[in-house]
């Protein structure tokens, strides 16, 4: 059987192109499961995984539950908001005080970047990064090009272009690291504050013109203005920021061709991409959503196998 050459989900950028391919064969058999009447595989009986959520989530943390459940799993859960980290406990104490009660696996949402990396090398347990900061989102990146490939036959070659605050996204990160992997075409467009220099070393070409890089693209990957991360304003108001570079009805009917829209969620309506855009038949936002349980449950079934028991 093929195994992930990796121990941990970190991030993309450690990923080889055959791992992700691996995972993507193994989210197909699971997403054959979950669309049957019996959505559940007894597969992983004999392993238990913690959510320990430091940010807020809501697609992210029910679709690994919904995972691990869907995995038979024992699964147990945990926010920062009700636990002893509020009374000055380290990660690293935290962490190691779940695994003592027999925890195989640790899933993380953090908002330190490198917080998974950190937790990898600090404790004895399989990590999944569910989010670290402004670093990466690997199973969101997983799930993207997973949707796109099941939209449109494959990854390669298509033209994907990711919109918005790209310098505080990690999905946007993620994005860069596995589209590359798989021979797509990226390019990124929104106001030059919210676009990171490291991009010239990664080969990112970047559009200032909406309609010019819609024009461009297969697909669109629409991005929040993430103002939790922003300690400056990066643009005038969103009124100026959604007439510049919002996604609507009008501005897809003028384009020269038809494209597929994309959205990490939670979608800020009316701002980055208007209603009529985020529910018509180019979207495939839910789409996202359903893939992100396989994909999910691929990521941990295939780590699973790596524990020794
Ligand atoms: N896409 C995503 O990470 O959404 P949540 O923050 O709701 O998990």
């Amino acid at each position: 059987m093929s195994k992930l050459s990796v121990d941990h989900l970190l991030g993309i950028k450690n990923l080889k192109k055959k791992d992700i391919e691996l995972i993507f064969k193994t989210a197909d058999n699971f997403k054959r499961i979950i669309n049957q009447p019996i959505k559940k595989v007894p597969t992983l009986r004999d392993i238990t995984i913690a959510n320990l959520f430091f940010e807020n989530s809501t697609r992210t943390r029910l679709s690994f539950e919904l995972a691990e459940k869907r995995l038979s799993s024992d699964v147990v859960n945990f926010s920062s908001s009700s636990s002893s980290v509020k009374k000055g406990e380290t990660l690293v104490d935290t962490v190691n005080n779940i695994l003592a009660m027999k925890v195989d696996m640790v899933v993380m949402r953090h908002p330190n970047p490198g917080a998974a990396e950190f937790l990898s090398r600090n404790v004895e347990s399989k990590i999944i990064n569910a989010g670290d900061g402004s670093h990466e989102h690997p199973t969101q990146a997983l799930l993207d090009s997973y949707s796109i490939r099941e939209k449109l036959g494959s990854v390669e070659g298509k033209k994907i272009v990711i919109i918005g605050d790209i310098l505080h996204s990690r999905v946007a990160l993620s994005n860069f690291h596995c589209l590359k992997k798989l021979d797509a075409e990226v390019r990124v467009c929104g106001p030059s504050t919210l676009i990171p220099k490291y991009l010239d070393s990664l080969g990112v070409k970047h559009f200032t013109n909406i309609k010019e890089a819609l024009n461009w693209c297969d697909v669109a990957n629409i991005l929040r203005i993430q103002l939790e991360r922003q300690d400056v304003n990066y643009f005038p108001s969103f009124r100026e920021y959604s007439m510049v570079y919002g996604v609507n009805k009008e501005l897809l009917d003028s384009l020269d061709k038809e494209i597929v829209i994309m959205h990490p969620g939670p979608i800020n309506r009316g701002v980055e991409l208007s209603s009529d855009v985020a529910d018509s038949e180019h979207s495939i936002i839910l789409d996202q959503v359903e893939n992100g349980v396989a994909i999910r449950m691929a990521v941990i079934y295939l780590l699973a196998q790596k524990i020794n028991k």
